[in-house]
């Protein structure tokens, strides 16, 4: 291992032409094929065939040497290796013998092999990777493996019927895009080797590969392809774009209710604050009817093909609405609209399907019309924030809101995972995330603190969660080396931050577990602990139906 990591450390520069391999046969016409027919795979899969053809065969006889390199460090490797076998010293774990995949006991969940999607699972050579690897397989996967040297003795971990691609996290998201190109999902199960790493390995390394393959999806289908388009950012559009949103002001309303002749209108102002979220903060004066707003004109009406809004806001605890105006009923006065609540100086990420929205008057607060043409997507206008007290008491409310939103966003119906992170347990969505600065953390019981490690895997969490990909986060309790299929399963959200009992789960289920939820709508967008139960009436065995457990799960908002 300290070996391995003296190569690490002289990385080579990679070209896409030297960094993918795949096993002979048919794995070759995979690599041309793929499931979607859609994409095309890297050439250099078929250019490298010949070679790794040899190699292959070599390691079928038994033998442990690898393709020749033209590093010297990868030639030394073969050579210790190859003293290893002759001294007998490859002796085989009964992990390792746990792991051998047999093919002929595989049961293809697909009906042909063109439909399978490719798989690449980063951290394959780890102990739940080579699990997953397998696993894979056998259900009829394609995978692809990203691993860190081509030395025989990684090679010879991983069944010789997955294409392999050398690569590390840490390197170019070029290089990485290279590495995912036709690939359809992604199961990522890196390991930092030491705590100094953490940063750099899982969270700068994740959002690498996140980012990687976010990017080269969009190259390879469209932005249109991506789930999830930003409408607005104000970060990131504020300081140019500011002048889309408009705040109705009404200044001859203001003068005649000075004069006590009509109602008083409300007072808003849109701004951009220091941390580059945009803030609607004023007044409304009056119990009904006073209706508080800034509209955004969308510049891409047609969200054909999306589920609805998503935005991300810190509030003061009052209600809110999202009013969106079409083309087509926008002159018979009638907007859509949808409220959410937000909780006092706590940042939330609000989830409004169109289904959600119901036409509502315009001009009389809160009179539904009830003939009104269904919401055309195809042609949404205009976006509103909007703040009114309450119609239920309105005396109690003071009529003062603030309301910072940092993004609206419009999402794709969502229908299963993309991207499966394996994460750990220790960490929760009880209380959501309290916020520090532009860094969310993650909850702790009172008094503590997230030491390093913890953060770190939490900041991958989150990158993964902003990413716009379809994801599921497994947060595994701690592993045992228990066959899988024994226990029943526990999932788990909103675990109790005080209880400090430390459960446990085979890596063999936790791998299951992984595989499961890529063809899962219902694992989809969720984040969840897995531990082993004992009675408790939700568990299942990972040979049950997980998908009874995902499907009791909250998705992330
Ligand atoms: N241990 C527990 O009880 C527990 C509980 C919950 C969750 N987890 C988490 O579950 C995950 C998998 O666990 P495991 O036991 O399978 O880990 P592992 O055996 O240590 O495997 C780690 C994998 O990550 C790869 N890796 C490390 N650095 C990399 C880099 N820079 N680029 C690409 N790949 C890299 C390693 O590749 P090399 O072979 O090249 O080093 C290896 O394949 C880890 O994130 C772990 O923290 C662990």
């Amino acid at each position: 291992m300290a070996f391995v990591g003296a190569v690490g450390g002289l990385r080579w520069s990679l070209t896409a032409s030297s960094s993918v391999w795949t096993a002979p046969n048919n794995t070759a016409s995979r690599a041309t094929t793929h499931a979607s027919a859609r994409r095309s795979r890297s050439v250099v899969l078929m250019q490298q065939q010949q070679q790794q053809q040899q190699n292959s065969q070599s390691r079928s006889n038994g033998s442990v040497q690898s393709q020749r390199s033209a590093n010297p460090l990868e030639n030394v490797q073969d050579a210790i290796d190859g003293i290893r076998g002759l001294l007998g010293l490859q002796r085989r774990s009964r992990t390792q013998s746990l792991l051998d995949y047999d093919p002929s006991s595989a049961q293809s969940e697909f009906d042909n092999e063109e439909e399978a999607p490719l798989v690449l699972v980063v951290g394959a050579t780890g102990r739940v990777g080579r699990v997953v690897v397998r696993k894979l397989l056998l259900r009829g996967f394609k995978v692809r493996v990203m691993v860190r040297n081509l030395f025989s003795s990684t090679l010879d971990l991983l069944p010789s019927s997955v294409e392999f691609v050398k690569g590390d996290v840490r390197d170019s998201i070029f290089e990485l895009q290279e590495a995912l190109s036709g690939v359809d999902k992604v199961i990522c199960l890196v390991g930092a080797r030491s705590e100094d790493e953490m940063q750099e390995v899982e969270v700068q390394g994740l959002q690498n590969l996140v980012q990687a393959f976010h990017d080269i999806r969009v190259q390879e289908f469209g932005p249109e392809e991506s789930t999830k388009i930003t409408l607005f950012k104000f970060s990131r559009q504020g300081a140019k774009y500011m002048d889309r949103w408009v705040v109705p002001t009404d200044d001859i309303g203001e003068r005649l209710a000075s004069a006590g002749l009509v109602a008083k209108p409300p007072r808003v102002s849109l701004f951009m604050n220091d941390k580059g979220n945009g803030v609607l903060v004023g007044k409304v004066f009056e119990k009904y009817n006073g209706v508080a707003q800034a509209v955004l004109k969308l510049d891409q009406p047609n969200l054909k093909g999306f589920s609805g809004v998503i935005l991300r806001v810190i509030g003061d605890g009052n209600t809110y609405r999202i009013a969106l105006q079409c083309g087509s009923t926008q002159s018979a006065g009638v907007s859509y609209v949808a409220s959410f609540k937000t909780e006092k100086s706590k940042w939330a990420t609000i989830r409004l399907p169109f289904s959600s929205f119901i036409a509502m008057s315009d001009k009389q607060m809160n009179l539904r019309v009830r003939d009104a043409e269904e919401l055309d997507r195809t042609n949404i206008q205009s976006i509103a924030l909007q703040y009114t007290k309450s119609q239920d008491n309105p005396e109690k409310e003071s009529g003062d809101f603030y309301l910072a939103v940092d993004y609206i966003k419009a999402y794709r119906t969502q229908e299963e995972p993309d991207f499966v992170l394996l994460s750990t347990a220790q960490l929760t969505e009880k209380g959501f995330t309290h916020n520090a600065g532009d860094l969310s953390v993650p909850a702790m019981a009172d008094g503590e603190q997230p030491d390093p490690a913890l953060l770190a895997k939490w900041r991958a969490e989150e990158a993964l969660r902003n990413s716009g990909l379809t994801y599921c986060i497994v947060r595994a309790g701690d592993f045992n080396e228990a066959e899988g299929g024994r226990r029943p399963l526990l999932f788990e959200q909103d675990r109790d931050l005080e209880d400090k009992q430390v459960r446990t789960v085979s890596r063999a289920d936790v791998a299951e577990v992984c595989v499961r939820s890529l063809l899962d709508p219902r694992a989809c967008n969720i984040s969840f602990d897995a531990f082993e139960g004992n009675f408790a009436p939700t568990a299942a065995t990972a040979t049950q139906d997980l998908s009874l457990l995902f499907g009791r799960l909250r998705p992330n908002t």
